[in-house]
């Protein structure tokens, strides 16, 4: 058997009418740059998420940006993160001449751990950027509570996260901006580049309004520095077609998390959501020790893994200037060493669940016994 890590391709032709009818329809107009498409996505992202305001973009990078020039950040201010993340997340703020200050993740969620983020505060400390990693919030009342009383700024990094909610409400209700990617692997995804913001705020959604297209306000009048960030209308018109069945993908996913759980739990460490939150699944990420072994065996076995994320962004060469070294943040370095994650998407079938399931447990004993592969 070979089991496919996200295909995408499958998908394709599920809902290739649509998606193809409405590229199509871009095509006959040839309205490929800020197309009515893309108002009518921003539309029905903000339906989807409730948002006041949404603003897509050229990528989930892109949208980091957005968010922070739109709360004017300055080369200096600090930035609190997680090291423990995609490279864009820190990159960003690096790129604006900033500073990313890394706090360690917390062992189960993977997730920034907030209760060690007031250490990290100083007077330059000007917004706590948590990341939603693998589709899970972090735990934002507490984020919340601790930028209240230090007056920060939340910026939500839920690129690999968009539909997540926390107590039952999405992540844009629980920060002042939110970005997210619709990159294609993401469990929301076009064909190609992009992604947006979301928040509440109305000079916020103004600001990014005109900086995401080099921050004019009218035709060649510019009242920002901003950046060409626009979404192609051809890849508003994939996600048109798209977004009316992602609330159903994403209750597949689940389902397909749920099955892995409830039959590796008692073999491997899986990962635990937290029971007033819950995750879109961009990744079903285990712990395990002897990962090369165990990867390799799978893909002898016909089923692709990967590794979210093998080294932590504090020791990754374009930070050494930031004078962190290994030891600096042990819980992310050992997730770095031990996380790896299965073949996810909402068409898996209940073969392809099993047969997952079944080459992984036949390298373990039961967790409480046994030696590990
Ligand atoms: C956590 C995180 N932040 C930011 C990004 C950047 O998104 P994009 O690839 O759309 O620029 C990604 C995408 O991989 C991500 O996983």
């Amino acid at each position: 058997m070979k089991i496919d890590f996200a295909n995408l391709s499958h998908q394709y032709q599920l809902y290739k009418k649509e998606i193809d009818d409405s590229i199509q329809s871009v095509l006959n107009k040839s309205n490929y740059i800020m197309g009515e498409e893309v108002g009518l996505l921003e539309e029905q992202l903000q339906d989807f998420t409730g948002a006041k305001y949404s603003v897509t973009c050229s990528n989930g990078t892109d949208a980091l940006l957005l968010a922070m020039m739109a709360m004017d950040i300055q080369p200096g201010d600090e930035i609190i993160t997680t090291p423990f993340t995609f490279i864009a997340t820190a990159e960003t703020i690096s790129f604006l001449r900033a500073k990313p200050v890394f706090v360690d993740i917390d062992a189960s969620s993977f997730n920034i751990d907030s209760r060690k983020i007031e250490a990290a505060i100083t007077e330059k400390t000007k917004a706590i950027m948590p990341v939603s990693l693998y589709g899970q919030p972090a735990d934002m009342d507490e984020i919340n509570a601790i930028a209240k009383k230090f007056k920060l700024k939340v910026i939500i990094d839920g690129a690999q996260a968009f539909g997540a909610t926390y107590k039952g409400k999405q992540e844009v209700h629980h920060c002042d901006i939110y970005t997210t990617s619709f990159f294609p692997a993401k469990p929301l995804g076009c064909y190609g580049d992009g992604g947006a913001v979301f928040t509440n705020n109305d000079e916020y959604a103004e600001k990014m309004r005109m900086m995401r297209v080099h921050g004019q306000n009218k035709r060649y009048h510019h009242k920002y520095i901003g950046m060409g960030g626009r979404l192609d209308t051809i890849q508003a018109a994939v996600l048109l077609a798209k977004l009316p069945h992602y609330g159903k993908e994403i209750g597949s996913r689940q389902r397909v998390a749920e099955q892995y759980t409830a039959s590796l739990n008692h073999f491997v460490q899986v990962p635990g959501v937290d029971t007033e939150r819950s995750s879109v699944w961009a990744q079903y990420t285990l712990r395990v020790q002897d990962r090369d072994k165990l990867q390799a065996r799978l893909k002898q076995a016909g089923i692709p893994t990967a590794v979210h994320y093998p080294m932590p962004l504090h020791l990754q060469e374009c930070f050494t200037y930031l004078g962190l070294s290994p030891g600096s943040f042990p819980v992310a370095e050992q997730a770095a060493r031990e996380v790896m994650s299965l073949p996810m998407n909402p068409y898996l079938t209940e073969k392809e669940i099993n047969y997952v399931i079944e080459s992984i447990v036949e390298n373990y004993q039961p967790l409480n016994t046994g030696e590990k592969v």
